[in-house]
């Protein structure tokens, strides 16, 4: 039985779906929600607080600062209530309601971006707006989600060999894209590891991460409006890219199953299922990383307005949804007609 005395002493590391019957290949989904912070973003905040605090960075009149699209934000809400600091998170438009109040609910501050930078997303004005505010105070640290090497390293650490342990036999691993901490801690452990791996990038249409042409893009998470300077590309095999509406599919067809995921593990769920429908996935062992849980996509993901206004009434009609149950009850059959051969 745990027992913890702070919040962030607690992650769940060792769940996995096996999402054959829903999406008809073999599939593991890594599930990194479970802990009091909701999301993988816990490990990152842990590891970026834990060593700016070796470095001597953090006194008790320190203010945290950060720019993020929600989740580190919770995570860094949650340990800095835990262990005394301030936090003041810089956030933009896209940024979930719930996970507004959740930070503020923490004892943090929240600041909503809502000037667009050159590529039609929010980071360069988020981060131009945390320089600032640490140019006017030198009682601001600024972790830097996106250059700190805490943010991989709590990947290497705990997230890769974790998957190891379960997958002792993986073939290819399926990661979303933001940062690229996650991307990065894992491809750098898979990449030491006596078995070779497929390391497959899952990115947003929209971002520009890897290159490519600006779009809107509406699902928190994963996605950038510039390249992440944490990216290494030698040691990624491969990017695919997902529409937004397949994410939006994707999402309700695991909700119909009970199964209640975040944007992005839409997005990383279609992009891996469409990659092993194209590959010869018999006896392949594949995992994707689920980054969070759904609660908090209520009001956008799961929410009809919300997407009738921006992905248009065909999402949501009947058909609609009739088609996502067929596409379940199809993947249902193939994925018996595999056990049994
Ligand atoms: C829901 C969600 N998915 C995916 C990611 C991407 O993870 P990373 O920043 O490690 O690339 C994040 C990061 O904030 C996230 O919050």
């Amino acid at each position: 039985m745990p027992v913890i005395s702070a919040p962030y002493a607690f992650n769940e590391g060792h769940l996995f779906v096996d999402l054959e019957s829903i999406c008809g290949q073999p599939l593991h989904l890594k599930c990194e929600g479970f802990n009091f912070a909701g999301s993988i973003k816990l490990k990152a905040a842990n590891e970026m607080v834990e060593s700016a605090e070796r470095d001597g960075l953090l006194t008790p009149e320190s203010i945290l600062v950060e720019s993020s699209s929600g989740n580190l934000g919770v995570a860094l809400s949650m340990i800095a209530a835990s262990k005394g600091y301030q936090f003041l998170c810089v956030t933009d438009s896209r940024c979930n309601l719930s996970t507004r109040l959740l930070m503020e609910a923490l004892g943090s501050e929240v600041h909503v971006i809502a000037d667009q930078d050159s590529n039609g997303g929010f980071l360069g004005t988020r981060i131009e707006y945390v320089r600032q505010l640490c140019a006017s105070d030198d009682r601001y640290i600024w972790l830097s989600q996106y250059t700190n090497a805490g943010n991989w390293r709590a990947h290497y650490r705990t997230t890769a060999p974790e998957i190891a342990q379960q997958f002792p036999h993986l073939d290819v691993v399926f990661i979303g894209a933001g940062t690229t901490g996650t991307l990065m801690g894992c491809a750098r452990w898979f990449r030491q590891w006596h078995r070779s791996v497929r390391i497959v990038a899952v990115d947003s249409v929209g971002s520009v991460a890897f290159g490519g042409e600006p779009g809107r893009r509406m699902i928190p998470g994963l996605g950038m409006s510039m390249r992440p300077p944490l990216l290494d590309e030698s040691i990624v095999d491969e990017v695919i890219r997902v529409e937004e509406a397949d994410t939006i599919r994707m999402c309700h067809r695991m909700a119909r199953r009970g199964f209640l995921f975040g944007g992005s593990t839409g997005t990383v769920v279609s992009g891996a299922t469409d990659w092993l429908a194209r590959h010869d996935a018999r006896g392949l062992s594949a995992v994707a990383i689920a980054p969070d849980m759904g609660e908090r996509y209520l009001d956008t993901v799961y929410q009809t307005n919300w997407l009738q206004d921006l992905y248009g009434d065909h999402v949501l009609e009947d058909g609609g949804l009739d088609a996502v149950a067929e596409e379940v009850e199809s993947a249902t059959r193939t994925s018996e007609r595999r056990r049994r051969s």
